[in-house]
């Protein structure tokens, strides 16, 4: 099907993961296996490089930059590696003329990347927001729903592959900032900059807070909030209460939901699957099949120096 879409044939030609025995679900019995991602994402072998590794640094920046600097196209789930070094990265990759994707990197399976660069390309944005970490749409509505301790709830949610290898980046918050700066940056053609996100996580929410807020008519959820101020451009994350009749309330479980206003549609809402593992390989195979195709675009829709200024986001 993958290779019926990307009208050519797509093949796995080299790997490098901690664990070589793992039943993947498929025969890598003739791939070659590199020991070293950079080695692989230097390889002649390979024509796009893809990376799950995650973590902002480390060997995920290391391979990440060798591939680009190789002139291969990269594809990429990783939003803490691009919350930090997106700008960098997207001038290697303009440089270099090769596609620098990252669909997975926000809202798991939600086609929010494309909807933003492509389908909103012709709107002025006002705001983006929404549920952007599903370990925490998770915990919300397993509290509120069968009166769960947080804890117990966050355990569940590693437990089904949802969380974080250090799921404080979850619930305090970073995961959703780094997303949001994401989002941000092709929203507003700001220069993508996580340091200006505003970040309050949901370790304080009590079930007390919940029962609190659902006699008043709203839910509570955790919000990435990005907006277009008379001054600049305002990112936050925080818990918000939200009015229940909202598609963005109603959103419950692992889905994460994204709200656009844009000048010409209006308010456009996408939800969908946040975190996990097919929601991932949903948008990271889209994102191969369209450098199959030869589609390819700035990485976030306009130069990576950025085109907008920011305000400092601050609690009202
Ligand atoms: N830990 C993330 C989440 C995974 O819960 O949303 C997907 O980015």
């Amino acid at each position: 099907m993958i290779a019926l879409r990307a009208g050519r044939p797509v093949e796995i030609t080299g790997v490098c993961a901690r664990d070589r025995s793992r039943d993947r679900g498929l025969d890598l019995a003739a791939v070659r296996w590199f020991d070293d991602p950079v080695d692989l994402a230097q390889s002649p072998d390979i024509d796009v490089f893809v990376e799950l590794m995650g973590g902002e640094g480390g060997a995920a920046e290391a391979s990440v930059r060798a591939a680009l600097n190789a002139g291969k196209p990269v594809v990429t789930a990783n939003k803490a590696l691009l919350a930090r070094h997106g700008v960098d990265l997207a001038e290697i990759a303009e440089d270099k003329g090769v596609a620098l994707a990252f669909e997975a990197a926000v809202a798991g399976g939600i086609p929010v990347i494309k909807t933003m660069r492509e389908s909103f390309a012709g709107n002025r944005i006002s705001r983006v927001y929404g549920i952007l970490n599903g370990t925490c749409n998770y915990i919300l509505t397993r509290m509120e729903r069968e009166n769960l301790a947080f804890e117990t709830c966050l355990a569940e949610a590693q437990r089904l592959g949802y969380a974080e290898a250090d799921p404080t980046f979850d619930v305090d918050g970073f995961d959703t900032a780094h997303k949001l700066s994401i989002l941000t940056a092709l929203a507003f053609g700001t220069k993508l900059d996580a340091d200006r996100v505003y970040v309050e996580g949901i370790r304080e929410i009590t079930i007390a807070d919940i029962e609190a807020a659902d006699e008043l008519g709203y839910r509570i959820k955790l919000l990435g909030v990005a907006r277009r101020t008379e001054t600049g451009i305002e990112q936050r994350v925080h818990p918000a209460m939200v009015p229940k009749s909202s598609a963005v309330a109603r959103t419950d479980g692992v889905l994460n939901a994204v709200a656009i206003d844009g000048s010409l549609v209006g308010e456009v809402v996408l939800v969908g699957p946040g975190a996990g593992g097919n929601a991932t390989a949903s948008s990271v195979a889209a994102d191969i099949i369209d450098i199959a195709r030869g589609l390819h675009l700035p990485t976030f829709g306009v130069p990576a120096a950025g085109l907008e200024p920011y305000v400092q986001s601050e609690m009202h």
